[in-house]
């Protein structure tokens, strides 16, 4: 169904997949906006003969890449990439991103870092001065108590988040578990980052906060979009 947050993700979506040229390397990301940039992407294949490789940021993004007939290549075989499009759950004025809300985050930002330039498709929602989500931390399952006790020391209330169709913990496309961590309102995302980097077994946070200057954020909106 088509609400006006479709409309803006989609809008939003479109116009990064306005963005990719002939011959690049584009990283996928994981999430219903950027989807919609894939779905583009796709259409730009069959219709102009666009030519690119994608790198997908989970086992999802790969199946939806496939169905949109993009062609699949890795992050080995590139390791530099021209050009990443994802999505985000938080966005502030610095261009610092909270992401994760599909568990993709440890492919995402290792991606983020590969490409020279990023693009975040997201629907006007996303947009906060200050965050406050939850912040998803990839953790090896071998040291998920040890860790979600350091996490708690930095004033997390760390979850475990659990599946919707299967008992038990989520298992991300890497082995490991998410631990949900409620910070409230963060003041400085960049230290918060630094910190849960040092704990032994906190494998990647949902904070990106290394990219401001090679992000680009496209806000969709119910008619057109904005670029920030
Ligand atoms: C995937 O793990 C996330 O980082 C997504 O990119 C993020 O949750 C945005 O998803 P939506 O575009 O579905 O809101």
């Amino acid at each position: 169904m088509s609400t006006p947050q479709t409309e803006s993700k989609r809008n939003a979506g479109y116009q990064a997949a306005g963005m990719v040229e002939d011959g690049m390397v584009v990283g996928l990301g994981t999430g219903s906006t950027v989807f919609f940039a894939m779905e583009r992407l796709g259409e730009r294949i069959r219709r102009d003969g666009l030519s690119i490789a994608g790198v997908p940021t989970s086992y999802q993004a790969a199946i939806r890449a496939r169905e949109y007939g993009i062609p699949l290549t890795s992050l080995d075989e590139h390791p530099e990439i021209d050009i990443a499009i994802d999505g985000a759950d938080q966005v502030d004025p610095a261009g610092n991103l909270i992401k994760g809300r599909g568990a993709a985050l440890l492919r995402e930002k290792c991606v983020a870092d590969a490409a020279r330039r990023v693009i975040i498709v997201v629907d006007p929602t996303k947009m906060v001065e200050t965050f406050d989500a939850l912040v998803p931390v990839e953790v090896l399952p071998f040291a998920s108590t040890s860790v979600s006790r350091r996490l708690s020391l930095l004033g997390a209330v760390p979850t475990m988040r659990e599946g919707v169709k299967k008992d038990g913990p989520v298992v991300t496309d890497n082995g490991n578990f998410i631990l949900d961590c409620s910070f409230g309102t963060i003041g400085s995302p960049r230290d918060l980052e630094a910190k849960i980097a040092a704990i032994p077994g906190a494998l990647e946070c949902g904070l990106f906060t290394a990219y401001g200057e090679k992000i680009t954020v496209i806000v969709g909106e119910e008619k057109g979009c904005r670029v920030v």
